[in-house]
């Protein structure tokens, strides 16, 4: 049984990223989908002193751990990653353990600028290269002018759709 575990950079309901992880999700077919949570209180040690790990980041690091593969869509906030999604790495760094290590990971970014996120996705990679996660290297799925690329959840584009299934395919072959 295969688990896939799909994490969204953006917290926003109509978000693109998500929308589009949605998409490579429904490409992979795994036996479970799990999409991630990842609205954690903003990373404070005095907080994590007082209370501990949120039972939140908790969950979402088990099942980091536990997925046979993981995506993300990360969003383009002034040519880096979201905070939320820095945030989330961050947090998952203070659990026991590193259930990033050799994970087979895709990743991928939907944003409205033209370079669909390009820049993002190497804050991505340089965000998480302390963790030696096993990321695909390719091929790049960054969905531009990402506002007008789906219809009811499904990206219009054949281009997109070939790259996302290349890449799904490719992080299959890595389970
Ligand atoms: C704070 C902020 C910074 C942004 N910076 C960029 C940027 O550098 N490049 C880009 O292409 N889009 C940028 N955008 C636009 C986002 O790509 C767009 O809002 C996108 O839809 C966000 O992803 P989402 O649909 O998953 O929420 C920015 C948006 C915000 C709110």
């Amino acid at each position: 049984m295969t688990t896939l575990l799909g994490i969204s950079g953006s917290l926003r309901k109509a978000s693109t990223n998500t929308q589009l992880i949605r998409a490579a999700a429904n490409i992979f077919d795994a036996d479970e989908y799990i999409a991630a949570d990842i609205n954690f209180p903003l990373y404070n040690g005095d907080l994590e002193d007082a209370e501990g790990m949120p039972a939140a980041v908790q969950k979402l690091s088990d099942q980091i751990a536990a997925a046979d593969a993981v995506i993300i869509a990360t969003p383009e906030y002034n040519k880096a990653i979201s905070g939320v999604l820095k945030n989330a790495l961050d947090w998952i760094s203070r659990t026991k353990g590193n259930p990033w290590a050799g994970k087979p990971v895709a990743i991928m970014s939907a944003a409205a600028g033209r370079a669909g996120g390009e820049r993002a996705q190497f804050s991505l990679r340089l965000a998480m290269m302390a963790f030696r996660p096993d990321i695909l290297q390719g091929p790049e799925v960054l969905v531009a002018n990402s506002g007008q690329e789906f219809d009811d959840g499904k990206l219009k584009s054949e281009r997109y759709n070939k790259q996302l299934t290349e890449l799904m395919g490719a992080l299959n072959a890595r389970i």
